[in-house]
């Protein structure tokens, strides 16, 4: 193969810029040219793109974000669209694709795919709703990121006794919001996943207050209502004093973590790597440690990665 491509697709998260280094120093020590397409599909339809060599990406590995930037793309889901970018990917001499992004972006490599070009998909969202890998890239320091947000918290919390409602990420998926109560000792995590009960969730508050305790943190993932209703609830309730955190995109930014940074990296050279050996239609997936292969087709049907139900469960008996 002497010349591919690569782009990031979808939301932004933190190791695009890890995976397109590895893609790139990868692709040019097997001898083939790296080309990057700028701001996802968009850029195969509208042509931007830049040929990479190693010095692209000096500097990259550290950044959140993506220096190739990202979009989500409509032109893709229409016939007219997916045609352009195919024979403008055939144009640029590229013999294969590599996309990183989320489920949206995986439909689009799957489509691409199709027309008859070589495709590796890298499952890329904070949500972790992608089926097929244990952890998609940027969850890591997604969560490290909500993490850091409530250990702050908890300290102003404490000095009024007070309790905190924080809106995490994560569209339909509850995974953020509870792996990171586990994580930070938070009380509660609403989640789409699972029904909740507020009544109950008020008489705990009641009671953890009575029992001397100085603050309490609930995570709302934003699949599962908004933290400003929740919060209001509370106070109508209870007439409990609460404040809200709305996490928002500062979720997806900030500088990876050596996990994401590490997934990145062994995930861009896999894709090189089984472009190279002629393995496409694929999506890469980490499962049990190891690089593992999913038909993109099978990825794309299946819904979205369940939730492991002990998280939940871990996360309501440690918090009493
Ligand atoms: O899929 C990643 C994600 O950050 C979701 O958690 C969130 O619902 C959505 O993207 C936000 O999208 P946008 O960046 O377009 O506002």
């Amino acid at each position: 193969m002497k010349r591919l491509a690569v782009l990031t697709s979808g939301g932004d998260c933190s190791g695009m810029n890890a995976t397109l280094r590895a893609v790139v120093r990868a692709g040019l020590a097997s001898g083939a040219e790296v080309i990057g397409i700028q701001k996802g599909f968009h850029g195969l339809i509208d042509r931007h793109y830049d040929i990479l060599d190693t010095r692209s990406v000096s500097n990259v590995l550290q950044r959140g974000g993506t220096f190739l930037q990202s979009a989500r793309c409509k032109e893709m889901r229409t016939e007219a669209g997916l045609r352009l970018a195919t024979e403008n990917l055939k144009g640029l001499g590229a013999e294969g694709l590599i996309v990183i992004g989320g489920d949206g972006s995986l439909k689009g490599a799957y489509a691409i795919y199709q027309q008859g070009i070589p495709v590796i998909g890298i499952p890329a969202s904070i949500d972790n709703d992608i089926p097929f890998t244990d952890m998609s890239l940027g969850v890591d320091t997604a969560l490290n990121n909500i993490i850091t947000a409530i250990d702050n918290l908890k300290d102003t919390a404490s000095s009024h006794d007070r309790a905190f409602v924080v809106e995490t990420m994560g569209r339909d998926c509850g995974y953020l919001a509870v792996v990171a109560t586990i994580a930070s000792g938070a009380e509660y995590s609403l989640i789409p996943e699972e029904p909740y009960d507020l009544d109950q969730i008020c008489t705990d508050l009641r009671r953890r207050y009575r029992e001397g305790r100085s603050n309490s943190i609930i995570l709302v993932a934003e699949g599962a209502g908004s933290a400003q209703e929740i919060a209001d609830q509370i106070k109508e309730r209870i007439g409990f004093e609460t404040r809200v955190m709305v996490l928002g995109h500062y979720q997806r930014g900030g500088s990876p973590s050596v996990f994401d940074r590490l997934l990145g990296a062994r995930f861009g050279q896999a894709a090189v790597e089984n472009l190279l050996k002629g393995n496409g239609g694929k999506m890469l997936g980490l499962r049990a440690r190891e690089i593992v292969l999913t038909d993109l087709e099978t990825v794309i049907t299946s819904g979205s990665r369940p939730i492991d139900p002990m998280l939940p469960l871990l996360a309501s008996q440690l918090a009493v």
